[in-house]
């Protein structure tokens, strides 16, 4: 039997995901690692512990799955996208990681997007910049660790430089790539018009690879590291988000995956480059070679739920919570709940944007509190659904999965507020899942990522929208879309009281 393996550095831990050939998972191990916050918008992590992380995972993988390295014939990567990582010329990393979700960048955005112009920024990558984005990390550290910035000979992501510890090799993924704002989204190659207005070298940069395209193999230390055998392939794979979709089986235009982890993510593939004329939804390429995915991000989903759960409905477990939240009725007797809690990126990318409960009486109580955190996440989902459905084609069906997933009421709702027939799958291991079926593409276990998906997800459960309930929701979504824009003077000013 052959085996790939899929390895997933993410912002909690690193997972080794071994998967057979036929699609069944054989082990699974995940080894979490610190993230720090040293100053208010910050978020970094130490590259050693995602390296000891992953070394540590894909031991106590082989050791459960009781395979010999010999069977494992490829191996894929994922990770969490955006994050800089700085190493010199000896490969040695410079400063902690600047990771996905640090908010520093704000006056670094406003720089790239004056110097470059926006019109010019969305044509060359097809985004704006966001404080998120790999670039403004870059200028951020130019222009405030001149020391560190000077000593720099390589930048990669999070998931390449675990690349690089496994194969000596400098390489990154079309996805991956295109979360830096440094890549041409549409050429799918890097930019070299970015690159020269802001000034950052070319050859700081590795090569970009399709997601299933081989990198390099692993070496001899790293083999003696991990356990693994020396000379296995190592494919591109891709971006967290990417592999996720290619996990669900989301690779052609029509089939969107929806992910409802901390984040709510809606990830619809595209088979030409589409932008968003005001570059609202992400547009990065594909780890699926030749394609390219529109995305919308909402930071806190799971999130919203999770922060509700031990700030208010403290005892409750989620089975308990969505008891409680159906018996409380559609709307919640006009309750609404804005899930801004960790500012928002889609379609607002705004760090001050804040969470509220707006039409409170004394009537409401926690079931109906309940319903509306699930309510609000699903509108504020809806909001980056309304962008796709303007640019992008008919979304034919709605591959959900996550944590948020399992609630069949959260899906229900979901349906009835999307207006769409959402599904779930067999694949419940996200991003490593993905990631494994690259590797088995890139070494001819599968022909191509479509056939790969085709022989191994299976739709488990329809939920379909209701009429009527649709058409509820269509009102009470109108009034929460208006909500931002009438509250953002307050956030703004509450921003401000906030920090002094
Ligand atoms: C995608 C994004 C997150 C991170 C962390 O744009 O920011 O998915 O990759 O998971």
């Amino acid at each position: 039997m052959a085996y790939v393996l899929g390895i997933d550095v993410s912002t909690t831990g690193a997972k080794a995901l071994l998967v057979d050939e036929k699609g069944a998972v054989v082990a699974d191990a995940t080894t979490e690692y610190p993230l720090s916050t040293p100053r208010p918008l910050w978020s970094e992590q130490d590259p050693a512990d995602w390296w000891s992380g992953v070394q540590a995972s894909i031991k106590r993988a082989l050791a459960e799955a009781k395979v010999s390295a010999a069977e494992i014939v490829g191996v894929g990567l994922t990770g969490q996208m955006h994050g800089l990582v700085l190493l010199d010329k000896a490969g040695q990393v410079l400063r902690p990681a600047i990771l996905w979700n640090d908010q520093r960048t704000g006056a670094q955005c406003d720089w790239i997007t004056h110097q470059v112009g926006a019109q010019q920024l969305l044509a060359w990558t097809g985004n704006r910049a966001l404080t998120g984005f790999t670039a403004p990390k870059i200028v951020w550290v130019r222009e405030n660790e001149p020391q560190i910035y000077a000593r720099v000979a390589q930048i990669l992501l999070p998931k390449d430089f675990i690349r690089f510890k496994l194969t000596g090799r400098y390489a990154t993924d079309m996805a991956g790539a295109a979360g830096t704002l440094l890549l041409d989204v549409k050429a799918r190659t890097w930019s070299q018009g970015m690159l020269r207005a802001l000034d950052i070298p070319a050859d700081w940069l590795p090569p970009t690879h399709e997601g299933p395209q081989v990198t390099g193999t692993i070496s001899a230390e790293a083999a003696a590291a991990t356990g693994l055998r020396a000379g296995t392939p190592v494919v591109g794979g891709g971006g967290d988000q990417a592999a996720q979709a290619v996990g669900v089986g989301a690779v052609q235009p029509g089939v969107m995956a929806l992910t409802l982890g901390t984040s709510g993510v809606i990830f619809a593939p595209t088979a030409e480059p589409v932008i968003e004329p005001q570059g609202r939804l992400h547009a990065f390429c594909h780890a699926a070679p030749g394609r390219w995915h529109l995305m919308g991000v909402m930071l806190s989903a799971g999130g919203a739920l999770h922060w509700y759960r031990d700030a208010l409905a403290a005892g409750q477990s989620y089975a308990e919570m969505d008891k409680s939240a159906a018996g409380a009725p559609l709307g919640a007797e006009g309750l609404v709940f804005l899930p801004y809690l960790t500012g928002e990126r889609t379609p607002y990318p705004d760090p001050n944007a804040r969470g509220a409960f707006v039409g409170l009486t004394v009537r409401h109580g926690l079931a109906h509190m309940t319903r509306a955190v699930l309510e609000g996440v699903a509108f504020g989902l809806r909001d980056s659904l309304e962008l796709l459905r303007e640019v992008s084609g008919q979304i034919t069906q709605v591959r959900a999965s996550g944590g948020g997933a399992r609630s069949a009421l959260w899906r229900q709702i979901l349906a009835d507020v999307l207006d769409c027939e959402l599904v779930t799958v067999n694949v419940t291991e996200g991003a490593a899942y993905g990631a494994a079926l690259l590797a088995g593409v890139g070494v001819g276990v599968w022909p191509d990522v479509d056939t790969a998906c085709q022989r191994v997800v299976r739709i488990t459960a329809h939920t379909a929208p209701d009429a009527a309930r649709v058409g509820r929701y269509e009102e009470m979504y109108r009034v929460y879309h208006g909500l931002y824009g009438a509250l953002k003077p307050s956030f703004d000013a509450l921003t401000g009281f906030a920090v002094g």
